[in-house]
């Protein structure tokens, strides 16, 4: 077919578009497919071969398309079935793929199957859904919450039940335990597989078989949610080997499934080839090192101990020819990359870079969210809670500061941290009003600073992040080893670089990245240094392609990153 990685899928670097954010072409404030159309040539230049789109498909939007009306048709203001066929001949014609992403754990409210669901006791649709009656005590069925602080069960005064949700009351969890329900998903999935498209994402996949007999939970609600009982549910694997049988065996293509809190077992258990579920997993753990999930309120300061220990359980024990998982560092959810890892403020070029470095010199398939390639960063003008779109944010507002009475500025100090609105501002294209995202008036307003970080400013600039984040595209899908090669920490005490070998076959590659705003000083093994013989500087942010690096010891300036090949790489 089309896209150039369809055999070797795990050897695709993709880029995640936002497309409420992405690009606006008809002056509504709200990006949309003829907006992307119009930016694929970029997207080609960079060098990604497969995009993955967030929800498109209709909904109310009050979880931005993760609340979904109708699988079947287009949200209107992001245009229509025939923007998107177009849009998928043309991504095709690039030799890139396209990735839908698919919601299988809850549909909107305003579903007509929730709606038929909900009028009718007697309704087929009934049983797509969770429906309790009272607990013993006349409340929920049980204590479990939601993601967004409340129960995870709302009662229908129509009904006089409960119905079931993780995320937001309008977010009703589907019941996979009824057939009729998987049927009518596997037909929606060949509905979008028949137009052609490359795979899907697939959203809180983990989730969708709970352990019907709803047992409390012991936990805490900031550590519960329901877990264990919602996650790796007692059916999971048999829905998922079902759905692989029944739909992604009959295409060609992979799956990318979204899990948090996972264990390497579980990365095994639902992607090991022999098992026949998901192509890949991917978890936002990387991203969360600086939560403390026993206090909330708390940011914890994370070390390289931290990283290593979360890199290490992925890099080393998972791999092939076991399973595979996808390097999901930054996405719409989380903070900007470069908040997490770097400074954004004094080394945002260097920290952008040495972050670039490592997602794409490490095991797995890269994920980029858009605007990353252009170090993006948090928007420093989330100031009051008016100031904020997205759902989590704003039920979590709600619930600690109107229900529970908690401190506000204490409540706002953590949502401008964590915000997912910082993720979701305007891709910065040019200096130009609202970043040349829309002529109108943006649904979130653009980062301020897009009149110095945009893609136009860095296109010209040989040194930006722009143009370092193609040399690494282009050296990554050059040289298999970083995908597959086997991953070895060294350094391991170090405070304040991260560094490890790359192995694959006769060839050893070294990357070392100083997490840190001061120099750090480096001495390595001498077998190492051994192994290395002849290696020179493939790429890095300070120093010029070719040279010859001091193994012995040397120092790496504030945020450097340097990456050594063996000498076949130089032409
Ligand atoms: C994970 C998605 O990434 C997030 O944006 C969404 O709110 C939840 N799943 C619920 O669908």
């Amino acid at each position: 077919m089309h896209i150039k990685y369809k055999k070797a899928w795990k050897q695709n670097i993709i880029y995640e578009i936002y497309p409420r954010s992405f690009k606006d072409s008809n002056g509504d404030g709200i990006g949309d497919l003829p907006g992307i159309i119009s930016k694929l040539d970029y997207l080609q230049s960079l060098g990604v071969t497969a995009l993955w789109l967030n929800p498109i498909y209709q909904s109310p939007d009050i979880d931005h398309g993760y609340d979904i009306t109708d699988y079947y048709s287009i949200q209107p203001e992001y245009g229509t079935m025939k923007d998107f066929e177009l849009l998928l001949e043309e991504v095709h014609k690039r030799d890139m793929g396209l990735i839908m992403d698919l919601v299988l754990n809850h549909t909107s409210d305003q579903h007509p199957w929730f709606k038929a669901s909900r009028s009718d006791k007697h309704s087929r649709y009934r049983d797509y859904y969770i429906w309790r009656p009272a607990g013993a005590d006349g409340g929920p069925p049980n204590n479990w919450s939601s993601y967004l602080g409340k129960s995870a069960w709302t009662f229908d005064e129509e009904n006089q039940e409960f119905y079931m949700h993780l995320y937001n009351s309008t977010q009703p969890d589907l019941n996979w335990d009824n057939p009729d329900l998987r049927e009518s998903m596997y037909k929606m999935m060949r509905f979008w597989l028949d137009k052609g498209i490359d795979g899907f994402r697939i959203d809180a996949v983990n989730a969708i078989s709970k352990d019907q007999t709803f047992p409390d939970s012991d936990l805490s609600r900031l550590q519960s949610n329901g877990e264990p009982f919602i996650k790796n549910g007692p059916y999971i694997h048999d829905y998922l080997q079902e759905m692989n049988e029944k739909v992604f065996s009959q295409y060609d293509i992979f799956t990318a499934g979204e899990m948090s809190y996972i264990s390497e077992q579980d990365v095994l258990d639902y992607t090991h080839p022999d098992r026949k579920e998901l192509s890949m997993v991917i978890s936002p753990e990387a991203s969360t090192l600086g939560n403390l999930p026993e206090d909330e309120f708390q940011q914890k300061e994370w070390t390289l101990d931290d990283l290593r220990e979360v890199m290490q359980k992925w890099q080393k024990n998972v791999g092939d020819p076991g399973g595979w998982f996808g390097l999901y560092f930054s996405n719409h959810d989380q903070p900007r990359l470069v908040n997490t890892f770097g400074n954004p403020v004094e080394y945002r070029v260097q920290s952008a870079k040495m972050i670039g470095t490592m997602l794409h010199t490490l095991k797995g398939t890269p994920f980029i969210l858009q605007g990353d390639e252009l170090g993006m960063t948090n928007n420093p003008k989330l100031h009051s809670i008016d100031d904020i779109k997205e759902q989590q944010a704003l039920a979590y507002y709600d619930v600690m500061v109107n229900e529970r009475g908690e401190d506000e500025e204490k409540i706002m100090q953590r949502i401008r941290r964590k915000a997912r609105d910082h993720a979701r501002t305007p891709m910065q294209w040019d200096e130009s009003n609202h970043a040349g995202f829309t002529t109108g008036e943006p649904w979130l307003p653009a980062n301020p600073n897009y009149k110095e970080v945009n893609v136009k400013e860095q296109e010209s600039d040989p040194y930006s992040v722009l143009n370092y984040y193609r040399r690494l595209i282009e050296i990554r899908k050059n040289n298999p080893v970083l995908t597959y090669g086997e991953y070895k920490a060294i350094l391991t005490d170090h405070s304040q670089i991260f560094a490890y070998l790359r192995l694959f076959m006769d060839q050893t590659w070294l990357v070392l990245l100083n997490f840190s705003e001061e120099e750090a000083a480096y001495s390595l093994d001498p077998n190492d240094i051994e192994r290395l013989a002849d290696a020179r500087l493939l790429i890095g942010n300070y120093k010029e392609s070719n040279e010859i690096i001091d193994l012995k010891s040397g120092n790496l300036k504030p945020y450097e990153a340097i990456v050594l090949a063996p000498p076949l790489h130089f032409h």
